[in-house]
């Protein structure tokens, strides 16, 4: 089954938005198989955005990621690297439909709350790279339920 790698930025954890995050996910049906809360050193979080190295907000992105604790967390179920990208809304919440986490909840591209993998190769390579123990080994009981 697909996994993805979901983060609560440092403004989502200062602004009381885990419940409603964590919330979001579990009542659409995914499971959640991975979780912890973490403060991360500068290269650390340059290494999770490695992609984006060349870019000019490179280091403000680097700043916000390491202002604060984060939650990692690993979702797993059916197409949820797309539609984990779908729960969340643009990358600009300008741009974010409401109903989204980015359209209800964020206002500026550099404080937009929560990062989800954007494919499933960089996925993987998160869940590696956050979870180096791997995800937590356990089958929901209501996946009957849920999957037909
Ligand atoms: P994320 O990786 O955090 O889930 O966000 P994303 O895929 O929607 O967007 P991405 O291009 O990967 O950018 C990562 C984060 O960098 C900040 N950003 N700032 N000032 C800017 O033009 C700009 N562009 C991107 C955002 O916080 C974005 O989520
Ligand atoms: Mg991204």
């Amino acid at each position: 089954m697909e996994q993805t790698f979901i983060m609560i930025k440092p403004d989502g954890v200062q602004r009381g938005l885990i419940g409603e995050i964590i919330c979001r996910f579990e009542k659409k049906g995914f499971t959640l198989k991975g979780l912890k809360m973490i403060s991360v050193e500068r290269s650390f979080a340059e290494k999770h955005y490695a992609d984006l190295s060349s870019k000019p907000f490179f280091n403000g992105l680097v700043e916000y990621i390491v202002s604060g604790p984060v939650v990692a967390m690993i979702w797993e179920g059916k197409n949820v690297v797309l539609t984990g990208r779908k729960i969340i809304g643009a990358t600009n919440p300008a741009a974010a439909e409401s109903g989204t986490i980015r359209g209800d909840y964020a206002i500026d591209i550099g404080r937009n709350v929560i990062h989800g993998s954007d494919a499933v190769e960089s996925a993987q390579k998160e869940i590696a790279l956050w979870f180096p123990d791997g995800p937590v080994n356990w089958q929901s009981s209501v996946h009957p339920w849920i999957y037909e």
